[in-house]
């Protein structure tokens, strides 16, 4: 079925457009883009026409850091409802973190996520392989079976590579592939034992600290890294205010460092753990006001490239027990798009400054040929009405896991139809 768009405002950073016009999709494509489209196309009975007025349509947004937990650890998140989650927030692709069980270390669990992504059907899923076997941080995976197989980054999400050396290798293979190396930057020496952030707040409330040091020697390491060997390395979910500093310093010198973080670090502080809600429980931590002010600087002046929602299921095993015994990590599709929008209501980001931090350039990092409306690529397009309010239900969500701190939050804006491949995937309301 060819659909057209009709009077929405198109917001397409890769083509430097922010103005009213229809949009045709033809065959899975998008075939034209221009303001009398539906004028010439109006008798033309085979086409669904979507009346757009006051919406806004962007390139489908990408989320380069999920946690689907297919294979392993299906009650938590299966790839199905992780897709259907994705597409509910808005977003056409995601790549999928590779701490699953097993990890996806190998090619025969790269390709099951995306034989099993291919038929669900719902949003693109690109998985990213495990830097190390069994993300134990000791010898590197297959880099290129991995790749041939559809990996499109390597990661050790949720288990720092610790050795430097290793990393080093990790950058210069990964660099000769022409792919990039995510790195979550977490000294586990520093870190260890640590529940929430190392502060004020975790005094008063007796738990043990996670400092931001933790992080921020590991940023150091990685872009000291990347310039002595000529690599690029994205650093993941970014929580501090040094951090964002060194990025910024470091891109200022010409080495080929990109940054993401994720709406909690710029949505909420440590004072969100008094009521020792599990929910708040995350690793990075949830850091104090002077972080979060640095991490919304740091977006502002392109510092950090991408957000991204480091969407973290866990079940309420996980998470219905003692603060020190919960799994760390927070649900983020459903929710991403309108806590970022919050970005733009305050004057942080204009909204084609968010559309590329939430598309265009998560695309380039990841090197896949999405985040754009060019006429010819295929139909993945958000429509966001961001006048609509409403407030988050965590039993609404479609993701299989709850745990989210922004339950009851009241947001203004939000995904309202969802096209993957020309194909609606999530309609809200105007049809
Ligand atoms: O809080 C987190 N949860 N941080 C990570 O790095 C991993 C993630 C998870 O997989 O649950
Ligand atoms: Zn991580």
């Amino acid at each position: 079925m060819n659909i057209l768009l009709k009077g929405g405002r198109i917001v397409d950073p890769s083509q430097n457009i922010n103005e009213e016009m229809d949009l045709l999709i033809e065959k899975g494509q998008i075939a034209q883009i221009g303001k009398d489209i539906y004028k010439n196309a109006k008798g033309d009975s085979a086409l669904k026409i979507l009346d757009l007025g006051g919406k806004i349509v962007v390139p489908g947004l990408i989320d380069m850091h999920t946690h689907l937990r297919e294979p392993g650890f299906e009650y938590k998140e299966t790839i199905q409802t992780g897709c259907e989650a994705a597409v509910a927030g808005g977003f056409t692709s995601i790549a999928c973190m590779p701490n699953t069980k097993p990890i996806n270390d190998n090619r025969s669990v790269t390709e099951l996520i995306c034989r099993k992504a291919t038929q669900c059907n719902l949003a693109n899923v690109y998985p990213i392989a495990a830097i190390s076997n069994g993300s134990e941080g000791i010898t590197l995976t297959e880099f290129g079976d991995l790749k041939d197989a559809g990996a499109v980054a390597f990661s050790d999400d949720g288990r720092p590579v610790m050795n430097s050396a290793l990393m080093r290798r990790a950058l210069e293979y990964a660099s000769s592939l022409g792919i990039p190396i995510i790195s979550h930057c977490e000294d586990t020496d520093l870190s260890s034992g640590g529940l929430m952030n190392e502060g004020f707040v975790s005094t008063e409330l007796g738990l043990s600290g996670i400092p931001n040091i933790a992080e921020d020697i590991m940023v150091a390491r990685d872009i000291a890294i990347a310039d002595y060997t000529n690599t690029s390395v994205h650093i993941a979910h970014v929580s501090t205010a040094e951090s964002v500093r060194l990025i910024r310093e470091a891109k200022k010198r010409g080495i080929k460092v990109t940054a993401e973080t994720a709406p909690h670090y710029f949505s909420l502080t440590d004072e969100a753990l008094r009521k020792y809600d599990t929910y708040t429980k995350v690793y990075p931590p949830l850091r104090n006001i002077a972080d979060v002010t640095a991490i919304k600087e740091g977006l502002s002046d392109s510092t950090i490239d991408a957000i991204a929602s480091d969407h973290a299921p866990h079940s309420s095993i996980e998470k219905d027990v003692e603060f020190e015994y919960a799994s760390p990590g927070i649900v983020g599709l459903e929710t991403s798009l309108s806590l970022s929008l919050k970005l733009a209501a305050e004057g942080v980001l204009t909204l084609d400054q968010l559309i590329l931090k939430m598309s265009t350039i998560p695309a380039v990092i990841l090197g896949i040929p999405k985040g754009t409306l060019r006429t010819g690529s295929d139909a993945d397009i958000t429509v966001i009405d961001i006048k609509r309010e409403w407030t988050v239900d965590i039993n609404k969500f479609r993701s299989k896991s709850k745990n989210s701190p922004f339950n009851g939050w009241k947001l203004k804006g939000k995904a309202v139809l969802t096209i993957v491949d020309g194909e609606i995937k999530y309609s809200e309301n105007f049809e």
